[in-house]
């Protein structure tokens, strides 16, 4: 499973480094390639001889070898790993990481990298309680960090409690798992789909053409990437996809307390076609034709689940991504659309009765995003659920570290 993977080992200072050794050593029986990284602090506890000799490869440390920048400039390093994985990861390299300080070459690669990462702390009891330190942690998982340990037990500082680093074994297990469980385990997602249905009497209802395809599709790509996905859809013909929480809701009201429930998410994608109005005084009888004129149908204002969801203050999702679903001027149209509704990306597709968008299997986006802009070649709706989903992978991987 991990043949031919790239780990970017950085080990930071501290008693759990000597550790890392055995990672190393787990992670070339599994014919992983392990490029190390030791800080300066790292060094005092495991030498580079060692570490090079176990991963049979240069270990860096130096941000400013100039023979390392001929070999491997430090972002090129950065990038050319599949996961990078702090371990031990100090109070200090964290507080870094969180803050954005690229001051020795550990700190720089992991404010460089595009790729993932890992994190198994390991520090004093004291330290790992610190607010400062779990502020820490809880930033950085919200930006996607993922987290390792630590353990409860007895220190070498002579301490007992949380701070031990989690053994190699477990360390392992993390980098396996987040190779098995793709690139988004451990982010939640929020999608909605279909269309809803809003009742005139207990046998009629207002609806829209959509089937589904494209929200259950996005549904589907976003767990295929190891999202832990709530799907909430409208009625449709469609399965639930495998894996998804799914919750089938009926009215826009119903769809709005559902999403609320759902929260909190990092990501959220709207794709449901969710009617505008309601009948304003719904009717608990049939109504009868009596020869009377038709009877006349008051509409009232449905929530908007998109702008809502964009509004809320504690619990936004950090990505939501909204679709513009128009037949005239649909790139102006959508970008107005983003800005007014405040989700951060927008997919505007034309739905003229020509483009068979509604109910059909094909999808013409273009993606509109804060100062971007791009059109996408008419796909398949799992082809664009694939190109988006490619596209929130890399807006996470460089978020987890970056800003
Ligand atoms: O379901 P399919 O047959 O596969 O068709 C796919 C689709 C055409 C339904 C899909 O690609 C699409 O465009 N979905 C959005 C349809 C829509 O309602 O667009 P809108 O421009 O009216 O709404 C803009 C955004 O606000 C959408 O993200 C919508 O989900 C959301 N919205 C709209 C109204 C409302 N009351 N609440 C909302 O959340």
């Amino acid at each position: 499973m991990l043949a031919g993977k790239r780990i970017l080992l950085i080990v930071s200072g501290g008693i759990a480094a000597y550790k890392s050794l055995e990672i190393i050593r787990r992670l070339r029986e599994r014919r992983a390639q392990v490029k190390a990284v030791l800080t300066a602090a790292a060094e005092q506890f495991v030498t580079p001889l060692s570490v090079s000799a176990l991963s049979e490869e240069k270990v860096y440390s130096d941000l400013f070898s100039l023979t390392d920048e001929a070999e491997m400039g430090h972002i090129q390093l950065s990038r050319a790993a599949d996961l990078a994985v702090v371990a031990p990861a100090s109070a200090d390299i964290l507080a870094k990481l969180r803050a954005g300080l690229a001051n020795d070459l550990a700190s720089t690669l992991l404010l460089a990298t595009d790729k993932p990462i890992l994190a198994a702390p390991a520090m004093n009891l004291r330290m790992w309680e610190h607010p400062a330190t779990q502020e820490n942690l809880a930033c950085l998982k919200e930006r996607g960090l993922r987290i390792v340990g630590p353990n409860e037990g007895n220190m070498a500082c002579g301490e007992s409690g949380f701070g031990r680093m989690a053994e190699p074994a477990e360390i392992l297990a993390a980098i396996e798992a987040h190779f098995t469980e793709g690139p988004l385990a451990g982010h939640r997602a929020l999608v909605t789909s279909g269309p809803t249905h809003e009742p005139i009497d207990p046998v009629r209802y207002i609806a829209n053409r959509s089937s589904g395809k494209q929200g259950h599709a996005i549904a589907a790509a976003l767990r295929a990437a190891g999202a832990r996905v709530t799907l909430v859809s409208g009625p449709t013909c469609l399965a639930d996809p495998d894996g998804v929480t799914a919750v089938s809701v009926v009215s826009a009201r119903e769809m709005l307390e559902a999403c609320q429930a759902a929260l909190p998410v990092e990501i959220a994608v709207f794709a449901a076609a969710v009617a505008d109005w309601r009948i304003a005084a719904e009717s608990g009888r049939k109504l009868k034709k009596t020869g009377r004129p038709p009877p006349p149908l008051q509409l009232a204002l449905n929530p908007d689940i998109l702008a809502s969801i964009s509004q809320q203050r504690e619990q936004r999702p950090a990505l939501i991504v909204g679709f513009a679903a128009e037949t005239e001027r649909v790139v102006a149209q959508a970008a107005a659309k983003r800005l007014r509704k405040g989700c951060d990306w927008i997919l505007a597709n034309d739905v003229s009765p020509a483009g068979e968008v509604f109910g059909g299997d094909c999808n013409t986006i273009h993606f509109i995003a804060d100062g971007e802009s791009e059109a996408w070649p008419r796909l398949d709706k799992s082809a664009v659920a694939e190109r988006l989903v490619a596209r929130i992978v890399k807006h996470f991987c460089i978020r987890e570290i970056g800003t």
